[in-house]
């Protein structure tokens, strides 16, 4: 695998946990949605410190984009999952209007999924090839502490896979 692509990977998995959170809000399971939103805000932080660590300072002018619309795009990400998170406490299935609720949830992460997509486009389409070009070590390093990360929270992660049956 490159090391682009060994970050496109990270993007995959960050999109597939997301998924996830929301698959358990649309069968009202709450406890495990908002623990699998819980390890998505932990990957995203993590990853977005990572970049902003290790590949936003080597931008310079042949980018086609500033560094500060990658560490914005992070921000805005990061206070998303607050109010998603905020959001999915207390829901639970079998709960008087629950379903509406669950709607209402999936209302308030839907512009945190179209930001999360958006966001990884704009790094496959520039960030990642950039440094890809000149130091594609950091790359490698910046995948390999994602699935530190990840590897820390396998278990919270396979518990709602086993909910989901
Ligand atoms: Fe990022
Ligand atoms: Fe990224």
């Amino acid at each position: 695998m490159s090391p682009v692509a060994s970050l496109v990977a990270v993007h995959e998995e960050l999109h597939r946990v997301f998924a996830q959170f929301r698959e358990l809000v649309l069968v009202g399971d709450g406890p495990h949605a908002a623990a699998v939103l819980a390890v998505y805000q932990a990957l995203t932080a993590d990853h977005a410190a990572a970049e902003e660590a290790l590949l936003v300072p080597l931008l310079d002018d042949a980018a086609r984009w500033p560094a500060e619309l990658y560490t914005g795009q992070h921000a805005k990400l990061l206070a998303a999952i607050d109010r998603t998170a905020a959001a999915v406490a207390g829901l639970t299935a079998g709960a008087p209007g629950w379903r509406a609720r669950a709607l209402a949830v999936l209302d308030v992460a839907a512009p945190l999924h179209h930001l999360a997509e958006h966001h990884h486009l704009a790094e496959e389409q520039d960030l990642l090839p950039l440094i890809g070009e000149r130091e594609p070590a950091r790359l490698v390093e910046v995948a390999a502490r994602f699935w530190a990360t990840h590897a820390a929270h396998r278990a919270t992660l396979d518990a709602a896979t086993a909910a989901l049956g």
